[in-house]
């Protein structure tokens, strides 16, 4: 399978790791240039490309950049994906870091706007975990502490491969529904990088409540900073005393 990453940055850089440890031909792309990846391809043997190179004939393409960047890629960019290729939205939005976005801010869900940006059906996921898990939490299928990543999308063949992806990586999933819906697993949500199992995830996703996801977001926010030097574990936890304590644990 061949995959393109645009964004190798704090994420980014982690999936690009990830994928290349699962033997994955991999493209990558930043707004630098090929040149300024040189040291990440010397150690992981991904390509490093033009952005526009980077979502030619690839069979899953990862948007990892800050949803205010979005907007900046090239005009038309998508429409030189093949159609079956699936893009992955990585993004989340933070007004302190993205400025405010006033489509988000009335209610349009986040992949929703970063769909009509791109102009093609995006599938969410990878959103909901903190880059060093990513880096380090992975476990074989059936571990008992084996987290799960909510997967959100509109095309369930997609959602299917990219869950494949998943649990080769070392995560599982589960199928969070539409789009539209993908709001269940935003900033603020109690799933949101607090590395649940497959069985908190399906309940917690159950317990979201929308109306409380911007102030989860800014409250976690406040406590991930203070750790943000700390171990993974320390930031899970961080977030989950936030999250869960207060939005996730009713039955
Ligand atoms: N960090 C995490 O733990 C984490 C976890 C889950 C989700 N996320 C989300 O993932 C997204 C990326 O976060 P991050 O922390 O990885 O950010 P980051 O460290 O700032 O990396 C951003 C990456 O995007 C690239 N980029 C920026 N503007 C671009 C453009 N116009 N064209 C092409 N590439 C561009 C940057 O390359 P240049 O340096 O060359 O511009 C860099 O490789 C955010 O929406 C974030 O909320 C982050």
């Amino acid at each position: 399978m061949n995959v393109g990453v645009i964004g190798p940055g704090d994420i980014g850089e982690v999936i690009v790791r990830k994928l290349r440890d699962a033997d994955y031909s991999v493209k990558m792309a930043n707004s630098r240039g090929p040149e300024s990846l040189r040291g990440l391809a010397a150690k992981t043997g991904a390509m490093p490309v033009s952005v526009e190179q980077a979502v030619q004939d690839v069979d899953i393409l990862f948007i990892v950049v800050p949803q205010k960047a979005i907007p900046k890629l090239p005009k038309g960019l998508l429409n030189k994906a093949k159609k079956e290729t699936i893009v992955i939205d990585v993004g989340n939005y933070y007004p302190f870091r993205d400025g405010r976005i006033d489509e988000i801010e009335n209610g349009l869900t986040e992949s929703v706007w970063v769909e009509r940006q791109l102009g093609r059906p995006v599938v969410k996921v990878f959103n909901t975990i903190i880059a060093k898990a990513l880096a380090e939490a992975g476990r074989p299928a059936g571990s008992t502490d084996r987290v799960a990543l909510p997967i959100s999308g509109d095309d369930p063949k997609a959602k299917e491969s990219v869950a494949q992806v998943i649990d080769r990586i070392g995560f599982d999933s589960v199928d969070a529904g539409t789009i539209a819906d993908s709001w269940r697993q935003q900033p603020g949500s109690p799933v949101y990088c607090t590395n649940p199992t497959k069985e908190e995830l399906k309940l917690w996703l159950k317990n979201v409540d929308r109306s409380s996801l911007a102030t989860g977001r800014e409250k976690v926010l406040k406590s991930y900073l203070a750790v943000v030097d700390a171990d993974y574990q320390t930031q899970v936890n961080a977030h989950r005393s936030v999250l869960v304590e207060e939005y996730g644990n009713k039955e």
